[in-house]
């Protein structure tokens, strides 16, 4: 492996990145681009590998199924600043650079008092990816927080800042995961408070709170204890079995479909959905149905704990993976007449 430097990164060859994706699936990228300085990025986007369309950003690899080698330069963010922009008292905007882990970012947070992110302790990842798939947790999106996204727009080759409102947040979606081409997430800014709310509203967290010993008003450091508690229960570990959270998101159908399935399947879950005409169904509880629960194909499963878990016990490959999450996704539409599709970003291979 060669190893070169620049001002503000390093570059490697034939980097292997089976320790950077928490599935622990062989990968390996032509060209591992790693930036500790963010004011390397338009020196490295003049480079015609770089430049090229197939580059990816890579995070933690918490949120990706590596089924083939990226075609193309891999770039990861080292950066991990955070600053506090402003302080207006009971209101603050903190602003962390994309390198930062997320679960850190939370517990820095907390730490300096500042309250909004508790219910989404524990993701894995980075901050650059938290506003790509907008990601929740236990009643909470993390775009009720993000102020700005800041970005490498490729395609000006410029730096830009986009407000939350622009940013084209949904469930499990974003602006930047329909173009991930053109920008590069540089960091992120968040507006947190000092007056604490807390969000208690999802099932489990108020359970733990009381078996926590906490009965009154909880402080947002023991929301994200519980958060902790629940999620350490409930989701395998990726440094003991390799997956990446949900593998499906929860289909969203419309209101009358769901209702025609309520009719069949009185015990299945139905959730609200952002508009009044469809509603979000359990994809966790469709794989469950369907008997996937601790299936094997050799390594590649589905966790025992989860049914929205694919995991990987050992030596599976990321094609393997993707061949039992296709058979899961047949048998669902099958039985149910529902399509579910996956959340992390397939590299290397068509959904
Ligand atoms: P990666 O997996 O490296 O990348 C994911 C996508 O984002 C890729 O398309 C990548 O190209 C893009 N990307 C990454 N960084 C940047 C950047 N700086 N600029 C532009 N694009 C970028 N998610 C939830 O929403 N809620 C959960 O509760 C949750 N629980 C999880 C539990 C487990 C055990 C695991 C393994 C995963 C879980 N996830 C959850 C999924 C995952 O943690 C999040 O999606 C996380 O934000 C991914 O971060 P990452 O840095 O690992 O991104
Ligand atoms: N269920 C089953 N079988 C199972 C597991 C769950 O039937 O094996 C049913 C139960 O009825 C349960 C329902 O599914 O009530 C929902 O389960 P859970 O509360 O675990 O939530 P989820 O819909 O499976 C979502 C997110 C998670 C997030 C949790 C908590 C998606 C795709 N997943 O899971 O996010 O942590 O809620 O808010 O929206 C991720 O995105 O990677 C992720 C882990």
């Amino acid at each position: 492996m060669n190893v070169a430097h620049g001002s503000g990164y390093r570059i490697a060859e034939n980097a292997r990145l089976d320790a950077r994706n928490t599935f622990g699936v062989r990968a390996t990228a032509p060209m591992l681009v790693e930036a500790t300085e963010t004011a390397a990025l338009p020196e490295l986007f003049g480079y015609a590998m770089l430049r090229n369309a197939a580059t990816l950003i890579l995070g933690g690899g918490s949120n990706l199924l590596f089924a083939g080698d990226p075609p193309g330069a891999v770039l990861a963010l080292e950066t991990r600043r955070i600053d506090l922009v402003e302080d207006h008292g009971d209101a603050a905007i903190v602003r962390a650079e994309a390198g930062v882990g997320w679960h850190d970012f939370v517990l820095w947070t907390l730490g300096n008092g500042l309250a909004g992110l508790e219910n989404l302790a524990l993701i894995p990842g980075t901050v650059g990816a938290a506003p790509i798939q907008n990601i929740g947790a236990y009643g909470v999106e993390v775009r009720e927080h993000v102020h700005a996204v800041e970005a490498f727009d490729r395609d000006s080759g410029r730096f830009v800042r986009l407000a939350a409102v622009d940013c084209a947040f949904a469930y499990r979606d974003s602006l930047f995961k329909h173009l991930p081409d053109r920008y590069v997430v540089s960091a992120v800014e968040f507006a947190l408070s000092r007056m604490f709310q807390p969000r208690l509203g999802y099932a489990g967290i108020e359970d733990e709170l009381r078996a926590m010993g906490i009965d009154g008003s909880p402080r947002a450091a023991q929301v994200a204890e519980a958060v902790i508690r629940i999620r350490r229960r409930k989701l395998p570990d990726p440094a003991v079995v390799g997956n990446a959270g949900s593998f499906f998101k929860n289909p969203i159908v419309p209101a009358a479909q769901a209702e025609a399935l309520l009719a069949a399947n009185p015990t299945m879950p139905v959730f609200r959905s952002a508009d009044a005409g469809s509603r979000k169904l359990s994809a966790a509880w469709l794989i469950d149905q369907c008997g996937w629960k601790g299936h094997r194909d050799g390594d590649a499963g589905v966790s025992p704990d989860h049914a929205l878990v694919l995991v990987n016990h050992g030596t599976a490959t990321g094609l393997e993976l993707l061949a039992l999450a296709r058979r899961i996704a047949e048998s669902v539409q099958a039985r149910f007449g529902v399509a579910i599709e996956p959340e992390p970003r397939i590299v290397g291979a068509r959904w």
